[in-house]
């Protein structure tokens, strides 16, 4: 279960991303970017943030805390921005809150090199839910206090958007290439043996089921195709034990396109500032 809290006060929109995601306080004196079920992208991408996000977290990944968050829509009201009022109105009830990283930056993979342990766990991770996000354009990964962190996973687990196909045919994206070409860790010398070798054992079926398990009822209610919550949530684990199941179909090609890719992009010159990333975060 993830922590759940309550909005007291919009603070501000981020609207580096496409989702216009807000800075909200909550009643616990912490603060959150929360996700709004009521943008247009639905509440699926807010599903797949919470699946791939634990996910992350359960195989060792650095990601901001994830809660529920209350919101009374009235909170928007005195908004002057007519996008937030609106946005704020149609996202009654449970939203979805990142722990907020004050200061965090945007990780530039020009100034710092992550290292071929760090780059091919994420690497890793990003072929298993089919990241598309995570590209040298948009990384989506913050630097906070020199340590790395994963965040926005709403363009994972995309078979969701047409269940009726993937449970039709679950091996099409269990064994669907993954395209790393873009992705932001590409040209880190990313170390994919000793990803797969230290990660693959860690995703069980307890690990899926409390992810899954982790999902508000509320968005997963209603969906066509299944009598209620807990049968897509083991839809869910089914495919990403067949993914899992199906490296073979494609790892290969990442560790193909990593071999392949021209270290252009890769650090050259000193960090500047001049430091070493730590992972994991120092606790
Ligand atoms: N936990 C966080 N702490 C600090 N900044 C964040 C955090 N989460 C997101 N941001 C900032 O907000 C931006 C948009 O968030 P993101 O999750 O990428 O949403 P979008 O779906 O709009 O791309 C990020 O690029 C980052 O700059
Ligand atoms: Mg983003």
């Amino acid at each position: 279960m993830l922590r759940h809290v309550t909005a007291i006060r919009y603070v501000t929109p981020l609207r580096e991303g496409g989702s216009l995601p807000g800075l909200m306080e909550a009643d616990d004196l912490g603060t959150y970017v929360v996700k709004f079920h009521g943008a247009g992208q639905g509440r699926k991408v807010l599903v797949a943030e919470i699946i791939s996000g634990e996910l992350a977290r359960g195989l060792g990944l650095p990601v901001p805390e994830l809660t529920t968050v209350d919101l009374d829509p009235e909170l928007g009201r005195a908004e002057p921005d007519q996008e937030v009022q609106e946005l704020l109105r149609n996202s009654p009830g449970l939203n979805l809150g990142l722990d907020f990283l004050p200061g965090a930056l945007d990780f530039d993979p020009v100034a710092f090199s992550p290292g071929p342990e760090f780059a091919g766990r994420v690497l890793w991770f990003d072929g298993l839910v089919g990241n598309v996000d995570r590209s040298w354009r948009n990384t989506n990964m913050l630097l906070w206090h020199r340590s790395p962190y994963l965040i926005d996973h709403g363009a994972t687990l995309i078979f969701h958007h047409n269940w009726a196909g993937a449970l039709a045919n679950p091996a099409a994206f269990a064994t669907r290439a993954y395209d790393a070409a873009d992705h932001v860790l590409l040209t880190a010398g990313p170390d994919l043996d000793a990803a797969d070798t230290e990660l693959a054992h860690l995703v069980t079926g307890e690990l899926l089921g409390a992810a899954v398990a982790a999902v508000p009822d509320a968005w997963l209610a209603g969906e066509l195709g299944f009598d209620g919550p807990d049968e897509v949530r083991e839809a869910y684990v089914r495919q990403l034990t067949a993914r899992l199941d199906a490296r073979d179909a494609w790892l290969p090609g990442i560790r193909a396109a990593a071999a392949g890719a021209d270290g252009n992009r890769q650090v050259t010159r000193a960090p500047n500032p001049p430091f070493t990333l730590t992972w994991p975060p120092r606790s």
